[in-house]
C-alpha cells in the first residue's frame, strides 16, 4: 500500500490571509494530508486568540478534504514527528523572507534530519502581504476585503469595534 505524504504547515496566523490560504490550497494538491499547525506558545503578543485563530482556520480551509487544523507547543519538529509528518511546508513570497527561511529550516534539519522542508512560493498578487500589514492596516480603517478571506475581516472589524469606538465611527 502507498505510503501517505503528510506535511505540516506551521504559523502563527494572526490572522489568517489570503496568502496563507493560497498556500494550503497548493500544498494541498501535492501533499497526501496538510496539517495547518498554529504556534500555541509564541512570543508574542497576539491580537487573536488561539481559539478565535483555530476557529478562522477551521472555517476557511474546510473545504479541502485532507486539511487539518491543529495547533502545537514547543519544538516544530518534535510535534511533526509525533504528527507522522515527513516534511514541513513554508511560504516564501520575496526574496526577503528566504534568509529567515533558510536558517529555520536548517536548524529543523539539525534537529531532526527525518523532517525535509518544501518551499512554496504564493500567488504573486500576495507577495507584499502578511499578518502584520493587515493587522496595522485594519487597525488604521483601511480596506482589508482583498487580502484575507471574509470571515477574518469580519473578526478584523469586531475586533477594531471592540478596542476601539472612534474607529466604529471611521469604519462606517
Ligand atoms: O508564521 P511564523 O510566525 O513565521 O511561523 C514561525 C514558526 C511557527 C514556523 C516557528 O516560529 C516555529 O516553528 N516555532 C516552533 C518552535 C521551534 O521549533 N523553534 C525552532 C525553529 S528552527
Amino acid at each position: 500500500m502507498k505510503k501517505q505524504v503528510i506535511a505540516i504547515y506551521p504559523g502563527s496566523f494572526d490572522p489568517p490571509t489570503n496568502g496563507h490560504l493560497d498556500l494550503i490550497e497548493r500544498g494541498a494538491k501535492i501533499f497526501d494530508v496538510l496539517i495547518v499547525a498554529l504556534l500555541r506558545n509564541s512570543e508574542k503578543q497576539p491580537l487573536f486568540s488561539i481559539k478565535e485563530r483555530l476557529s478562522m482556520l477551521r472555517d476557511t480551509t474546510k473545504k479541502w478534504s485532507n486539511v487539518r487544523v491543529d495547533s502545537f507547543e514547543g519544538l516544530l519538529v518534535d510535534y511533526a514527528i509525533r504528527s507522522g509528518a515527513k516534511v514541513v511546508l513554508r511560504g516564501i513570497r520575496a526574496i526577503s523572507d528566504y534568509e529567515y527561511e533558510l536558517q529555520m529550516a536548517l536548524m529543523n534539519r539539525k534537529l531532526d534530519a527525518r523532517l525535509e522542508t518544501i518551499f512554496m512560493m504564493p500567488a504573486e498578487t500576495y507577495s507584499y502581504l502578511s499578518s502584520r500589514l493587515v493587522r496595522e492596516i485594519s487597525s488604521l480603517g483601511g480596506s482589508i476585503g482583498a487580502l484575507v478571506p471574509e470571515v477574518v475581516e469580519r473578526e478584523l472589524m469586531n475586533k477594531l469595534r471592540a478596542s476601539s469606538p472612534k474607529a466604529r465611527t471611521r469604519q462606517k
